[in-house]
């Protein structure tokens, strides 16, 4: 990995089923300066690498801090962050990298957040406190038990009124997001990080909005792998040509025959495995091309998307 080696330095359970996890630089240097909504890619063993937001004030460079949601995945690397890192393991991480950043200079920033989405807010928070400018936040949690941070974001709550709990378990009401949305002042910018469900009230209640203050952040993919295979791939740069087979996806072909691919999230939302596609029409699945970017095809996230034409010309 890129970025810096990393210390872990302590771990704090945040919630019934989340923990933070609190790292320093391995060497002692300042650590790489990120900005608010940013994650950072830590390598776990068995060559998994997971993304998690940095959940701590941009201005800090002494630190890193994330958070991890026992329940929010199921492929492995949620439960051994919950299992197995002890004080003073070393991590390797990528340097931050911000695919949710905040847009400094709104009015108003509405954040609405389900469970382990609280975590990018906390660092947008901070960050709005620092530059004197207003924010709300909505947060909606299964209950009081399950809400990370509520004595930090008590504390960032300036006025005293910016901080919405919503409990499920206390019959609170589930935050209105069509409302939140309709009566949102103008100018303002709205941010959305949870469960799927959620961001899709949030994407339609925003559809009437202009995009650059609309913002999202998902988790987990909005849409299965395309695994139908039957389709051939050519790879334009070493000239081979491999089929993929149904029940693989196209990530998986490509590893299998030994091609060099980055990838990090495995679920078309964190983007690093975008391929430029110079023939073909892909099945586009995953959640980090725009609309506009998909209808183009001139590239794809081998990591989850397929093909519609019977072949497909990379460029790798
Ligand atoms: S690996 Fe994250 S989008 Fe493909």
């Amino acid at each position: 990995m890129s970025g810096p080696q990393l210390l872990l330095r302590q771990l704090r359970r945040e919630a019934e089923g989340i923990v933070s996890y609190e790292f320093v630089s391995a060497g002692g240097a300042p650590l790489p300066a990120f900005t608010a909504g940013a994650h950072i890619d830590l390598q776990l063993p068995g060559g998994l690498q997971r993304s998690y937001s940095l959940v701590n004030d941009p201005s800090e460079r002494h630190r890193y801090v994330i958070a991890v949601d026992r329940a929010a995945e199921s492929r492995g690397g949620s439960a051994w962050m919950h299992s197995t890192p002890r004080p003073g393991d070393g991590f390797a991480s990528s340097v931050p990298v911000n695919d949710f950043p905040l847009y400094e200079d709104a009015p108003l920033s509405i954040f609405i957040a389900g469970g382990i989405g609280i975590t990018p807010f906390m660092a947008m928070a901070a960050r709005l406190n620092t530059l004197g400018r207003a924010w709300r936040l909505h947060y909606a949690v299964r209950s009081r038990q399950r809400a990370a941070y509520l004595q930090e974001l008590n504390a960032l709550d300036r006025s005293g009124t910016a901080v919405n709990l919503h409990c499920t378990s206390e019959n609170m009401a589930r935050p209105d997001i069509a409302a939140i949305v309709r009566e949102a002042p103008a100018g303002s910018h709205l941010y959305c990080c949870g469960p799927n469900g959620m961001l899709d009230a949030f994407t339609s209640a925003c559809s009437g909005l202009p995009s650059q203050r609309v913002h999202l952040e998902r988790f987990s993919a909005s849409q299965e792998a395309a695994t139908d295979g039957g389709y051939e791939v050519r790879l334009a740069r070493s000239g081979k040509t491999l089929n993929v087979e149904a029940g693989r996806t196209l990530l998986d072909t490509l590893l299998d025959a030994g091609v060099t691919v980055q990838y990090s999230c495995s679920q078309g939302i964190c983007g690093t495995c975008c391929t430029p596609v110079l023939e073909g029409t892909p099945d586009h699945r995953d959640d980090y091309l725009t609309h506009e970017e998909k209808a183009a095809n001139q590239a794809m996230m081998v990591c989850c998307s397929g093909s519609l034409s019977a072949r497909l010309v990379l460029d790798i």
